[in-house]
C-alpha cells in the first residue's frame, strides 16, 4: 500500500519537485553527489566545535548526511587504550602541543592524518555528504598537506572554515570552561592548573599560528562570530550554502519561545488545517500569554512572529511587543484533506492515511504538503532566526515540529511525532553545543491533538513528554557535543560529551 512518488529530477542538490494533486510518500532527493571536506581553523578556544557543531545540526536538518571529526577525541580515545593495553600514560599537557618538541610534532601530524582519512573513507563508503575535521589545522604547511590529499580525490571538495577570535572576555571564558568541565585531558588538575596549563598550550600554538591568506584555496573566516565573515573561492552550492549559514550566526545571549496558538474551533470539533477563530479556552490562553512572556523573558524585549493565519494572529493580539506575519509559518497545507478530522481522512482515503502512518516525514497531501515541504519553506525562517534575538514565534502544530527539531537536534524520524501540547510555551536556549529546553504549561484546558505512530511492535516512537504538569518544567538538553566515533570504542561517546569546551556561545554569556 505504500505509494512511492520516485523523485528522478532530484539528482545532487536539487530538492523533490512538487507533485500537485498527488498525495504519497515522496522518495529523498538524492544527495550522493554532494561531497565535502570542512577542514576547521583556528587557534583553541576558539569556537571551532562551536561552529562545527552548528553547521552539523543545520545541514542535518536539511537532510545531507553530516559528520563532525575531532581530532582531539582521537587524541585522547588512543592514550586511553594506551593506558589499558601497555599502562603507560601519555603526556598531554602543554609540552606535547609545543612545535620545539619533535616528537610530539609529529604524533601530532600523525593524528591529524589519521582522522582526515576516517573522515574521507567516510565520505566515500558510508555515504557521508559533510565531514568536518574539527582540528587546529592553523599553519599553512598543515593545510597544504589538507588540500593535497583532498586533490587525490576526485569529487571530493574542500572548504576551510576558520574562527579567528581576539576578544579577550570570550578567550578567557572559554579557557574557563575548558578548565571547569571535567574535561579528560585535566583529570584530577585543580582549576589553576588546569587554567594555567592550556594557557601554555595556546601560547605554543600561537607561536606557529598563520592565520588563512592563501590566495587560491576556498575559505571562509569568521571573526569573533557574527563581527565579520571574509569568504574566498566559494564555488560551489554547498560551499556558498554554508558560507551564507554562518554568516548569520552570532553569538549574543538570548531565548527563541516557541508556542503554538490557543485552542480554536477546529481543534475542539477534530478537524485538520483551516482558518477557524479561538475557541473560549484558546481566547483565555491568549489573554494569559502576555504575562507569561514577560515572566520568562526577563527584562529584555521579544519580537513576535505569527502565521498569517487566523488563530495565531488572535493568540498574539495581546502581547505588547512588535510582531511579524510570516506566510511561511502557515500551518502544513493538508491539501484535499483540509478540514477532515483523521477519521473522516481514514475513510475517505484509506491508501494514504496507511501511508502516512508509514513514513509521516516524506507523506505528501493530495495538492498539499509533507513535512519536508514544510523544512524546505521553512529555511528562510531559521536564517532570519538565527541573525534575531529573543523571537517569540506563534504557530502551529507541524511548523514548531520542524524549527523544535531543529535546534534540538531530532531526526526525521523523531520529528513529526514531536509532542507539542497546547497552551503551552516551550523556550529553547542556545548552548556550547546543542540547546536547552525548558517548558510552561499554562493550566487552562485543550484538547490533545496528538496522533501517535500506531504501534506494530508494542514500542511508541512518540518523541517528547506527553502531559506535562502545570507550571515551569526543564525538560531537555542536548548541549552536549557529539562526534563521530573514529576509533570504535565503546566508551567514545561518553568522552566526547567532555570534550574541549571551546564554548563560543556560554563563553559570550560569561
Ligand atoms: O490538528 C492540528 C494541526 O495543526 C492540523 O491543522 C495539522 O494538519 C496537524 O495538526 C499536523 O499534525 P500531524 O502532522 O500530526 O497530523
Amino acid at each position: 500500500t505504500k505509494i512511492l512518488r520516485a523523485n528522478a529530477n532530484a539528482k545532487g542538490l536539487e530538492r523533490a519537485p512538487s507533485v500537485s494533486g498527488i498525495g504519497g510518500v515522496v522518495e529523498k532527493p538524492d544527495y550522493s553527489e554532494a561531497k565535502i571536506v570542512v577542514a576547521m581553523v583556528g587557534l583553541p578556544a576558539r569556537g571551532k566545535s562551536y561552529l562545527s557543531n552548528k553547521v552539523m545540526r543545520y545541514l542535518r536538518w536539511l537532510e545531507y548526511n553530516v559528520e563532525v571529526f575531532n581530532v582531539g577525541q582521537l587524541r585522547r580515545s588512543k592514550a586511553r587504550r594506551e593506558l589499558e593495553e601497555h599502562g603507560e600514560k601519555a603526556d598531554h599537557s602543554a609540552q606535547f602541543f609545543s612545535d620545539e618538541n619533535p616528537d610530539a610534532k609529529a604524533s601530532r601530524e600523525k593524528l591529524a592524518e589519521e582522522s582526515l582519512e576516517n573522515l574521507i573513507t567516510w565520505l566515500k563508503k558510508k555515504g557521508g555528504n559533510v565531514g568536518i575535521m574539527d582540528a587546529t589545522n592553523s599553519t599553512v604547511s598543515r593545510r597544504n598537506k589538507i588540500r593535497e590529499r583532498i586533490q587525490k580525490e576526485p569529487g571530493l571538495q574542500l572548504l576551510f572554515l576558520e574562527s579567528f577570535c581576539d576578544d579577550p572576555s570570550l578567550i578567557a571564558a572559554n579557557v574557563a570552561l575548558k578548565a571547569s568541565s571535567g574535561d579528560p585531558d585535566y583529570k584530577g588538575m585543580s582549576q589553576e592548573e588546569a587554567v594555567a596549563d592550556f594557557r601554555k598550550r595556546i601560547a605554543a600554538y600561537e607561536k606557529v599560528y598563520q592565520t588563512i591568506t592563501e590566495p587560491d584555496i576556498s575559505f571562509c573566516r569568521i571573526q569573533n562570530v557574527g563581527q565579520q565573515v571574509s569568504i574566498n573561492r566559494i564555488d560551489s552550492y554547498m560551499q556558498s550554502r554554508i558560507a551564507f549559514y554562518l554568516m548569520n550566526l552570532h553569538l549574543k545571549p538570548r531565548s527563541i519561545y516557541l508556542s503554538r496558538h490557543g485552542e480554536s474551533m477546529y481543534n475542539v470539533e477534530g478537524k485538520i488545517g483551516g482558518d477557524a477563530e479561538l475557541s473560549p479556552r484558546g481566547m483565555q490562553y491568549a489573554r494569559a500569554l502576555p504575562d507569561m512572556v514577560k515572566k520568562h523573558i526577563g527584562g529584555g524585549g521579544v519580537e513576535v512572529w505569527t502565521s498569517t493565519l487566523t488563530r495565531t494572529i488572535q493568540t498574539a493580539s495581546f502581547l505588547p511587543f512588535e510582531k511579524k506575519t510570516w506566510k511561511a509559518l502557515d500551518e502544513l497545507d493538508a491539501g484535499v484533506c483540509d478540514g477532515m478530522t483523521y477519521e473522516e481522512i481514514e475513510e475517505k482515503y484509506p491508501e494514504d492515511y496507511e501511508a502516512r502512518d508509514e513514513d509521516k516525514f516524506n507523506y505528501r497531501y493530495r495538492g498539499g504538503e509533507s513535512y519536508r515541504d514544510v523544512v524546505v519553506r521553512l529555511e528562510p525562517v531559521i536564517m532570519e532566526l538565527e541573525r534575531q534575538e529573543n523571537i517569540l514565534i506563534i504557530g502551529h502544530q507541524a511548523i514548531i515540529r520542524c524549527l523544535y527539531a531543529y535546534f534540538m537536534g531530532l531526526s526525521q524520524e523523531e520529528l513529526p511525532y514531536i509532542k507539542v501540547p497546547l497552551h503551552t510555551l516551550i523556550k529553547i536556549s542556545p548552548r556550547a553545543y546543542g540547546c536547552l529546553e525548558e517548558r510552561f504549561a499554562l493550566p487552562i484546558a485543550a484538547v490533545d491533538t496528538h496522533r501517535s505512530k500506531p504501534s506494530k511492535d508494542g514500542k511508541n516512537p512518540t518523541y517528547g513528554l506527553s502531559n506535562l504538569p502545570t507550571g515551569d518544567v526543564p525538560v531537555h538538553d542536548t548541549s552536549a557535543r557529539k562526534y563521530y566515533d573514529q576509533t570504535g570504542g565503546a566508551d567514545a561517546p561518553a568522552e566526547a560529551a567532555a570534550d574541549t569546551p571551546t564554548d563560543a556561545a556560554d563563553a559570550a554569556k560569561a
